[in-house]
């Protein structure tokens, strides 16, 4: 089933936070759903990953949070955390975390932040008891260390009156505010790195704005690395240093935001930019795009995207397609890369 070993290059951040190296995930009993992830996440960096849906986002981050849906699994690779707090010793390797070790990282080391906060709270706990809780935990406070402390850091991420909001139930608050709630869960224990996975896909843009905005204050003043997965191209614009893009499990490009955006290196790349211009983007890409994406996990001799590639030659189909360093810091999985020379 799996395809030969490739090098892959991988530029490395100077202070990494994330190392991914060669993760495949499978799912359902094996079809392999994410496909020789690998990149480095440096200390207070912002990173999108971008990809239509079902491209392999959501589950990368999961496997860095080590929390794959049942029947999912990390089947090959590395997830390290880089040692970067005094006295932690050895990098951490998250693959081969028992579930104890992971309740200690989570939360302390890596923060996440899901599109439905609703889901990550208990509705029958008032929201600041919930904060409070995991700073008596995590940070081990004593009970009114943990209150002083959760109503700052509701402040701290915009909360209005957050004395009173500390009192509220879940379901007494919006959905910009609870998920203003969950970023203070968040960063309560003040991780290394924050995992942001379409966190603000269901919220008005003013709202989305907003919490985008917050993010960027929360990596500046904490030296907190982003991964930001969204589908919206304008929000990698506006808010990370660089850009990784998927398509059917892999990466195919990654690169600094400004240089991928202004000229995309992957044909897919360009398609999607071109959508995003005309308004389009998200899932109705795929209709704009003619054809689909290959089922998932299906095993293919060449590159993924040829068969909706308009410039696809007969060697992208005759055997795998490598990530290769271009200049700049960029990677893309394309045999003939646009600027390259080689492109038609
Ligand atoms: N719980 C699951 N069970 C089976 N297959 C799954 C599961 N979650 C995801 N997949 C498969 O993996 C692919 C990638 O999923 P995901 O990482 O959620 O994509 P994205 O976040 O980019 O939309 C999906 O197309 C789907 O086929
Ligand atoms: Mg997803």
């Amino acid at each position: 089933m799996s395809q030969p070993a490739e090098t892959i290059e991988r530029p490395s951040a100077a202070d990494p936070v994330l190392t991914v190296d060669g993760l495949d995930v499978t799912v359902s009993g094996g079809a392999r759903a994410v496909r020789g992830v690998t990149f480095t996440l440096g200390r207070g960096e912002a990173v999108g990953l971008v990809g239509e849906s079902g491209s392999g986002k959501s589950l990368t981050c999961r496997s860095a949070l080590g929390v794959l849906p049942a029947g999912c699994e990390v089947s090959d690779g590395r997830i390290t955390l880089g040692a970067a707090r005094a006295g932690d010793g050895e990098d951490a390797e998250l693959t081969a975390f028992t579930r104890k070790q992971w309740n200690t990282v989570r939360g302390s080391r890596v923060g996440a932040v899901f599109q439905d906060p609703a889901s990550y709270l208990n509705p029958s706990l008032t929201v600041g008891r919930q904060l409070a809780e995991q700073l008596r935990v995590g940070r081990r406070l004593s009970r009114t260390e943990a209150h002083t402390r959760a109503v700052a850091l509701f402040g701290a991420v915009g909360l209005r009156r957050a004395d009173e909001v500390f009192h509220q139930y879940p379901h007494e608050l919006s959905g910009g505010m609870l998920q203003r709630v969950l970023i203070a869960v968040a960063v309560s224990c003040e991780p290394e790195l924050l995992i942001a996975d379409e966190a603000t896909t269901a919220l008005d843009v003013v709202i989305q704005a907003e919490i985008l905005e917050l993010l960027g204050r929360l990596r500046t003043e904490r030296g907190l690395a982003l991964l930001l997965v969204t589908h919206d191209l304008a929000v990698v614009a506006e808010s990370c240093d660089r850009v990784l893009v998927m398509y059917a499990g892999e990466i195919i490009e990654d690169g600094p935001t400004a240089e991928v955006l202004a000229a995309p290196a992957h044909p897919y790349t360009e398609a999607l930019l071109r959508v995003a211009s005309i308004g389009t983007w998200g899932r109705r890409a795929l209709d704009i795009i003619p054809g689909r994406p290959p089922e998932t996990g299906a095993e293919l001799p060449g590159c993924r995207f040829a068969d909706r590639c308009a410039h696809a030659a007969p060697e992208c189909t005759a055997g795998p397609v490598a990530l290769r360093a271009l200049d700049a810091g960029r990677r893309a999985r394309c045999l003939r890369p646009a600027g390259s020379g080689a492109a038609v």
